[in-house]
């Protein structure tokens, strides 16, 4: 329970907002009480400060009885002394804290406009003021005004009842606001949770609510396509596990059946030895595909070695034509080339041949005896173009975005009868990209197809050479 990251939010936004607001309203408290405070006080001067103006008109002593019956009536106290501090009239019987403000009273120090003598509400029992009576230039008496500490007191509190039922308002609110908060924040985390969860339990069908705009959106966001991911994966793996089993059954189940007959009495020695020239064949064929799966799976794990070296390009494709010269023959295809005497680039010639036998076979393969494969080079400042074009069957605009894929073939029915089985494509467009090279590929079903394979001279990125 406390380790719930609801709870642990909610916590620190409580303490933090619960004392921001502390020291808010103390900060408002002690002002709006100074206020109140000053508003008494400067009442009771000004108060006081009119009794003197008008005793300075008229110091009589009906005046004199007027003021103290009018303050008798009031929450206020009236003494009027003369010249020598003593009480002349006061509205209510002296008090000794009265007689000991008027006592401690220096005349010189008391300023013409009056003064506040004393403003400690919280401990005297009265606050006072002194408003000097001036006649003829000089202080002729004192008119004293006292109220009572306790009518602050009251205010005060009124004052601070309503702080409180404030107060307690604002923390049940802060409160409230912190629960749903925390909640609006955990909620989505608790769900993206669940859905991890659901994950490692193999569950790759989340599908969490992305409306959202902020980071919590594009994290549920992350998490749906995830899951994507891996339901891709594992499709992908099932798919390619399915795949390599029967590549790998196919060729065995062959060497099964003629190694049978090849054992049986009645098998002539002519038809021996053509089963043992196909059972060769197809060895040979299985240990290409079991050479190219384990180079695709050096890839993966970024073992697979690149020996980079300054290469005559003209040379090396001399020896890729002389290569397929036999098959070429074979299928009775036009085949032209060209490529300038010039180019010197820094690639990995096994490699680099390995990826142009392989799209040339295609091309070979899949394209009907007596037509055209052309292979062009063409260089510009920074890279090797080179152009494989055949005029034979192209492929189909639905096989487009996975030929490249491992043991992806055209053909569904995965017939031995063009004899591949899918990785060829795959192996070199991962040896071009090893060189930081592009592969791309058009095609019109019918008209024929073309392989671009872009190739940087200079080995500019170290990207995939593992030596
Ligand atoms: N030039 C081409 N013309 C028509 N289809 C092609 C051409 N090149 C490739 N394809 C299609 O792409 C698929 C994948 O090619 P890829 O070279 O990867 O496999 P493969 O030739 O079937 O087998 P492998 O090369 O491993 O012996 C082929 O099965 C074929 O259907
Ligand atoms: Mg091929």
């Amino acid at each position: 329970m406390l380790n719930q990251l609801s709870l642990k939010i909610g916590l620190l936004f409580f303490v933090v907002i619960i004392t921001v607001e502390i020291i808010l309203f103390s900060i408002l408290y002690t002002n709006l009480v100074n206020d109140r405070v000053d508003d008494v006080m400067g009442d009771l001067l000004a108060r006081g400060n009119t009794h003197r103006d008008v005793l300075e008109e008229n110091y009589t002593s009906s005046t004199l009885e007027h003021v103290a019956i009018m303050e008798s009536e009031s929450d206020f106290i009236v003494v009027i002394t003369d010249r020598n501090g003593e009480v002349v009239t006061s509205s209510n019987p002296m008090e000794p804290e009265m007689t000991a403000v008027i006592g401690h009273t220096d005349d010189d120090q008391v300023p013409d406009e009056g003064v506040i003598l004393e403003s400690d509400w919280a401990d005297e029992k009265y606050v006072a003021t002194d408003s000097p009576i001036i006649m003829d230039g000089t202080h002729s008496g004192h008119v004293f005004m006292f109220a009572d500490s306790d009518h602050i007191k009251e205010i005060i509190s009124n004052l601070s009842r309503q702080f409180l039922i404030i107060g307690v308002i604002t923390v049940i609110l802060t409160i409230i606001t912190v629960i749903v908060l925390s909640k609006v924040i955990t909620q989505p985390l608790v769900r993206m949770k669940k859905a991890t969860e659901e994950l490692n339990r193999g569950n790759h069908e989340v599908e969490l609510s992305t409306s959202r705009k902020d980071e919590l959106g594009e994290l549920a966001t992350a998490i749906t396509h995830l899951s994507k991911d891996l339901k891709r994966l594992k499709n992908e793996r099932n798919e390619f596990l399915a795949n390599v089993s029967h590549e790998l059954r196919t060729p065995l189940t062959y060497l099964k059946g003629y190694t049978d007959i090849i054992n049986r009495d009645t098998t002539s020695e002519e038809d021996r030895i053509r089963y043992t020239q196909i059972i060769q064949e197809e060895t040979e064929h299985l240990a290409g595909l079991i050479k190219t799966l384990f180079e695709l799976a050096k890839i993966d794990q970024n073992e697979f070695a690149i020996k980079k070296e300054k290469v005559e390009f003209d040379a090396l494709i001399q020896k890729i034509v002389e290569r397929i010269y036999p098959a070429i023959e074979e299928r009775n295809i036009e085949f032209s080339y060209s490529c300038p005497n010039n180019v010197i680039i820094t690639i990995d010639p096994e490699r680099i041949q390995q990826v142009l036998l392989n799209i040339l076979d295609n091309a070979i393969k899949y394209t009907p005896r007596g037509n055209h494969v052309r292979l062009e080079v063409v260089q510009n400042k920074n890279e090797v173009l080179t152009i494989i074009s055949d005029t034979g069957e192209g492929i189909a605009e639905e096989d487009m975005p996975y030929i490249f894929e491992r043991l992806y073939r055209a053909e569904k029915s995965r017939s031995r009868s063009k004899g591949g089985s899918g990785l060829g494509l795959t192996i070199a467009k991962e040896i071009v990209e090893l060189h930081t090279g592009r592969m791309e590929v058009e095609s019109e079903p019918g008209e024929g197809t073309a392989f671009n394979i872009s190739l940087p001279k200079e080995d500019t990125y170290e990207k995939g050479i593992i030596d």
